[in-house]
């Protein structure tokens, strides 16, 4: 059988908008029966919260969704640009921060824009929920529903995993 496919989730903190697409994406991955097929995990471009859980306001929203939160913000590193199949930045800075432990550009094809698999929403970012309103978070919870709705079935076209929408 082939190695799971390796998908890395990032954000600044690594306790609200990435762990919540680890998340939701692993719900979706085991509601299709493909856990076998697709890992997650997530982290922070910076240091601030390693170790914390998921912001609390970030799971109450989650929650509301019918995701559970799961997990512990660490920071991400230049062996991720090795190690993951495909890295997925939630908004510019993030991608930026990404490619600054890229100098040679190895890896450049695997890091892409969360956004550019949204199918509903027209955002080009995940919006940073951190200092504003319950209503922020959300947002956010729906946004990245539709784009890890669209992730999952790019992901399942190009490695011919069975994967029907219903
Ligand atoms: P995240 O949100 O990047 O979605 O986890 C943030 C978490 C913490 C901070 C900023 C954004 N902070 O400044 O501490």
């Amino acid at each position: 059988m082939a190695a799971p496919y390796q998908l890395l989730f990032v954000c600044l903190g690594n306790i609200c908008r990435s762990p919540s697409a680890e998340n939701i994406m692993n719900h979706l991955i085991q509601q299709a029966g493909l856990e076998g097929s697709i890992q997650c995990d997530s982290a922070g471009t910076a240091g601030y919260h390693v170790g914390a859980k998921p912001d609390r306001r970030m799971t109450m929203a989650a929650n509301d969704h019918g995701i559970e939160m799961r997990g512990q913000a660490r920071m991400f590193e230049a062996a991720d640009l090795e190690t993951f199949d495909l890295i997925l930045a939630m908004d510019h800075s993030n991608y930026r921060n990404i490619l600054a432990l890229d100098p040679a550009g190895n890896s450049a094809h695997k890091v892409k824009m969360m956004c550019s698999f949204c199918r509903e929403y027209s955002d080009q970012e995940v919006p940073d929920p951190y200092y504003g309103g319950a209503d922020g978070f959300d947002y956010v919870i729906r946004l990245l529903m539709d784009a890890c709705e669209g992730l999952l079935e790019a992901i399942a076209q190009e490695q011919n995993l069975p994967y029907a929408r219903d």
